[in-house]
């Protein structure tokens, strides 16, 4: 009998015996630093010339460790192992594939902070996130696994007199998963065990930044008893080894989770139909957000303030979800940004060697640059509140950043940052609050701070996001309890660690038999 599902608690670092226990993962995790790691296909180990080298954005000296690089080639022998092996994979029991994902989750809550230890090193992610990131992983295995139980037996449909019907979901085929690096563990896990449990084969593309994560599940994976070829590790290039596996004739289903930019080029490629394909690909297209905390007037304005912080710097607003714009009711707009900036100058930045760091650095020079080019438009487009500075030497850093006074059209009110920088803009009333919300392309999450019963109500009814939250911050969806995915540009709203989120990796059937 499987228990309730429940998610996972986090870490308490105030208590010294954990403070001790991270510092211990994160020594164990020093020691294997370095270390290479080779593809998998078909349960075996590919080693290759070329490699990608993964390094702490904390620090350019530190290789994190390298891995394989896999070219068409490689990729090509994945999707034929995947392939091969879903003759077998697709007819087990859905609680066998289930115990995998049980076995797998203990094995990672066993090893829970030799795991975010490493997320510290190769994500650059402060201790509290690194354990977020970790649990949620967890949670996805738990959750999914329940989920496949579940739905086992498929739907109810009626049967008239003389006929028995049934509508069951069955497995589709080899998936090509390609997670992004901002949830290292928990989005990686948690798209490639969806499929898996749902009798899937795949093909696991890991972000170039984040790929040692990925290498470290797969192992648990095989640990956990996963027969060989049901997932295959294929870290390569986007533009080439992505696009493949993305085109392959064999390939069913497409799982992303990134950018709108890559995400569209996705889509589009997997509406095109290959020579000896023999169905419509499916894709599941999660993607960016630029998402809004909106304070009203009659509202508890510290909570207000809190929420804009976390939700704007929160592992330095390199989340989808980040709150990167701050919709302020006029009347109480002056105090509410003061609180803030006040708020944002406690907040500490550097490498995470403490779970005091609030800040560690941003993921790569790339992002680094283009974070600074935003903060440089941001000093044309309002007025620069606080914060503003970088530093690169050692590690990527970039102070939280507050831009005040910005008009709701501007590059920085509509384009995704991915960096620690907020903006404010004033609205005159609550309605023209929601109205400046919802005027960006994407509309992934939102918060909104009232305590104003029909203006609580209208939000629901008319702020257009995936995920709307009241009285809170806009990032840190829980699996099971907040279903996550956004609508129009942010994605194809699949809710990752929702009800509706297994069913959209299989096909419905209906079998009619008459008596
Ligand atoms: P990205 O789009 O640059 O990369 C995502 C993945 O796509 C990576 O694995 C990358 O290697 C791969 N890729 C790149 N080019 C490709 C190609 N041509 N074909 C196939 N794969 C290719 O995104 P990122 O920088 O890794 O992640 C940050 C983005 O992800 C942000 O926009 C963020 O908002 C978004 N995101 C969305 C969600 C969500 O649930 N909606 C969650 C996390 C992150
Ligand atoms: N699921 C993550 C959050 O809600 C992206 O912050």
């Amino acid at each position: 009998m499987v228990t309730e599902y429940r998610h996972e608690p986090f870490t308490d670092f105030t208590i010294e015996s954990n403070r001790q226990a991270f510092e211990a993962a994160l020594e164990k995790v020093e020691k294997e630093l370095g270390r290479h790691y080779d593809l998998v296909i078909n349960g075996e180990t590919v080693s290759t010339d070329n490699v990608i080298t993964s390094k702490n954005p904390s620090n350019h000296e530190e290789v994190v460790g390298t891995v394989s690089k896999a070219n068409q080639e490689l990729a090509e022998k994945a999707i034929q192992s995947a392939a091969e092996a879903f003759k077998d994979w697709r007819n087990w029991e859905p609680e066998s594939r289930a115990d995998i994902l049980f076995r797998a989750a203990a094995i990672v809550r066993r090893r829970k902070h030799e795991f975010s230890a490493l997320l510290v090193k190769e994500a650059g992610k402060p201790w509290k996130e690194a354990d977020a990131d970790t649990a949620e992983a967890i949670d996805f295995m738990e959750y999914y696994a329940r989920e496949m139980i579940r739905l086992k037996n498929g739907a109810d449909v009626k049967s008239r007199e003389g006929e028995k019907n049934r509508y069951i979901y069955t497995p589709m085929g080899v998936t090509v998963v390609i997670p992004p690096w901002n949830f290292a563990f928990a989005i990686m896990a948690g798209t490639t065990v969806a499929p898996i449990v749902t009798g899937n084969t795949v093909v696991l593309k890991p972000a170039s930044n984040t790929p040692v994560v990925a290498a470290k599940f797969i192992e648990v994976l095989m640990e956990a008893g996963l027969p060989n070829g049901v997932v295959n590790y294929c870290p390569g290039s986007g533009s080439e080894v992505g696009d493949y596996l993305v085109e392959h004739p064999k390939t069913h289903l497409i799982s992303f989770t990134g950018s709108r930019e890559i995400g569209t080029r996705i889509y589009n490629k997997s509406s095109q139909v290959s020579p000896g394909q023999k169905w419509l690909k499916r894709a599941i297209i999660e993607m960016g957000g630029k998402d809004t905390v909106v304070v009203d007037k009659e509202a508890d304005l510290d909570l207000a303030a809190d929420a804009i912080a976390v939700s704007a710097f929160g592992f330095s607003g390199q989340k989808c979800s980040a709150g990167s714009r701050a919709v302020i009711h006029e009347d109480v707009y002056d105090e509410v940004l003061e609180k803030v900036i006040a708020i944002t100058k406690e907040k500490t930045v550097g490498e995470p060697t403490s779970p005091d760091v609030y800040m560690g650095p941003v993921i790569d020079q790339a992002s680094y640059d283009k974070i600074m080019n935003y903060i440089e438009i941001g000093k044309e487009e309002g007025r620069l509140a606080h914060g503003g500075n970088g530093e690169d030497k050692k590690g990527f850093f970039i102070e939280p950043t507050i831009f005040a006074d910005v008009d709701p059209e501007a590059r920085l009110m509509q384009e995704e940052i991915f960096g620690p920088v907020v903006a404010f803009s004033k609205a005159k009333d609550f309605d023209e609050a929601i109205e400046i919300a919802n005027n960006t392309e994407y509309g992934l999450t939102g918060a909104v701070i009232s305590n104003n019963r029909s203006h609580i109500e209208k939000a629901k009814r008319d702020f257009r996001v995936g995920n709307l939250y009241f009285n809170r911050n806009c990032t840190g969806a829980i699996v099971g309890y907040h279903p996550f995915g956004g609508f129009n540009m942010s994605g194809t709203d699949s809710k990752a660690g929702g009800p509706d989120y297994l069913t959209q990796h299989m096909l419905p059937k209906t079998i009619s038999e008459m008596l």
